[in-house]
């Protein structure tokens, strides 16, 4: 199957000339969602401090992870990836961590459960701080008179308060950014090193969205018995005592953001002793977005010559050809493990959309793991003008991908969430019953609307059933 993996990045694998790969070739590369730092002297400091500090994340990790992706390319594992649209700063708290961390992995037993595989955890946490955006300003009426300034790009860049100040992009957020990472990566690695006992217990989850009246019975009686199996598993490895409960709590997670500030990515990629190429150290799975994906632009340049397993957002503007080049860009050698498809078709999308890229990343031997990510195509905006999706629509996305791959002949092997583990009131639907008039009451995003604690896990059970057979 394949070429055999080889462990080179593109420079080391003999180009040269126009080709070369460096950490820096994708300099001069167009970049649509490009950081315009006024402050040179600033932002060559900033740069200089983040390749002296120490990594975020190790390649040895880095490398688990690829082989994990790739036994769920071969459908021996499935991939839950999940967390805010955008963190900010100010999220680095150890409530707003802990409940993120706690949601994902019981949405990922619930998988487990369902699915009779492992699930691979992966967070949008500890570096999710840059965002694209469709415009690069942004106008508002203030005190009568319209001001426009830069759009907020997230945390890593600006800030997101209206005024000259705080828009103008800032080098050393990047630095602040690296610091917040490591501070969340730190609580991160304390907790899965054991602290989540309680999170085997589905007894101390909070499943009160099954009770809401506006659920049908069907769908509650399928819940119940699912918990109820799950309880029942969960207790019974413990029982047999083939492994403890500290064995079972721990776990691996994995962290991945949007790797659109090239300059912040750049500066943490490095060798490492008797490894073959560049690691992108900022994280386990950046991945590019849907908006810089160009085959001949910056962020293309910079992830085909990275380690890193990448994730690459196809949306409904992206043809089968122009994916298959793409593929061929980032994965020359078409190993195992390193490429990760996330498509975000929207659900009236998907239909018209989906099977022939399946058939043509298949059709040319390409070796993916199919993700679906039901979040981004299916944004919509009230009449009020609150951005929202509903869980409706989400739900049918899947189902409908779901139904692509199983037509198909592939497998579905990830999904993608914007989701967060408070109890915020940002997309309609689901059992808890969240209406557009209560949007208002805990939207707390300052980008795209997340699901919350009980619409995520509801999602994993539906999900689960779905896959499950
Ligand atoms: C995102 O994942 O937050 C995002 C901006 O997605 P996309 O690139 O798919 O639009
Ligand atoms: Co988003």
């Amino acid at each position: 199957m394949g070429t055999a993996p080889t462990n080179q990045s593109p420079d080391s694998a003999g180009e040269s000339g126009a080709n070369a790969w460096t950490p820096e070739s994708w300099r001069g590369r167009l970049d649509p969602q490009q950081v315009r730092y006024t402050d040179r002297e600033a932002t060559a400091r900033a740069s200089e401090k983040l390749r002296t500090l120490p990594p975020l994340v190790t390649s040895w990790e880095i490398e688990r992870l690829r082989s994990e992706i790739g036994q769920a390319q071969a459908g021996e594992r499935f991939v839950l990836q999940g967390g805010d649209c955008a963190e900010t700063l100010a999220d680095c708290r150890p409530d707003l961590v802990a409940s993120k961390l706690k949601i994902l992995l019981q949405m990922s037993l619930v998988l487990v459960h369902g699915l009779k595989a492992p699930v691979t955890r992966v967070g949008r946490i500890a570096g999710q701080y840059a965002k694209p955006r469709s415009s690069p300003t942004e106008t508002r009426t203030v005190d009568g008179r319209e001001v426009t300034l830069a759009s907020y790009f997230g945390d890593l860049v600006n800030q997101a308060g209206f005024s000259a100040q705080e828009r103008e992009p800032d080098p050393h957020l990047m630095v602040r950014g690296y610091q917040h990472a490591a501070m969340t990566l730190n609580f991160i690695r304390s907790l899965v090193e054991g602290g989540f006992a309680d999170i085997h217990h589905p007894e101390y989850w909070d499943l009160r969205f099954m009770e809401h009246a506006g659920l049908s019975d069907e769908r509650r009686a399928q819940y119940r018995a699912m918990s109820a199996t799950l309880s029942d598993g969960l207790r019974f490895m413990e029982a047999l005592g083939e492994k403890s409960v500290e064995e079972l709590t721990r776990v691996e997670f994995y962290t991945s953001h949007e790797g659109l500030n090239l300059i912040y990515e750049s500066a943490q990629t490095r060798e490492v002793p008797r490894k073959e190429g560049w690691f992108d150290l900022t994280t386990h799975l950046p991945w590019i977005g849907d908006r810089t994906r160009a085959l001949d632009g910056a962020h293309v340049e910079f992830f085909r010559g990275i380690q890193n397993p990448v994730g690459v957002k196809v949306g409904p503007t992206s043809t089968p050809g122009g994916v298959v080049e793409l593929i061929e860009a980032l994965n020359p050698n078409n190993e195992a493990g390193k490429i990760v498809l996330i498509t975000r078709m929207g659900a009236s999308g998907v239909e018209a959309a989906l099977p022939g890229l399946v058939e043509g990343v298949e059709g040319a031997g390409k070796r993916v793991l199919w993700m679906s990510d039901p979040m981004h195509g299916n944004g919509i905006t009230t009449d009020s003008g609150v951005k929202t999706r509903s869980f409706d629509a989400i739900l049918e996305e899947l189902e409908r991908v779901i139904g692509v791959h199983s037509r198909c002949g592939t497998v579905l092997g990830g999904v993608h969430f914007e989701l967060t583990g408070e109890d915020v009131t940002e997309c309609v639907g689901g059992a808890s019953g969240v209406r557009e008039e209560d949007l208002g009451l805990n939207y707390a995003s300052p980008c795209d609307p997340r699901l919350n604690y009980a619409q995520s896990l509801e999602l994993a059970f539906l999900l689960a059933g779905k896959l499950g057979g």
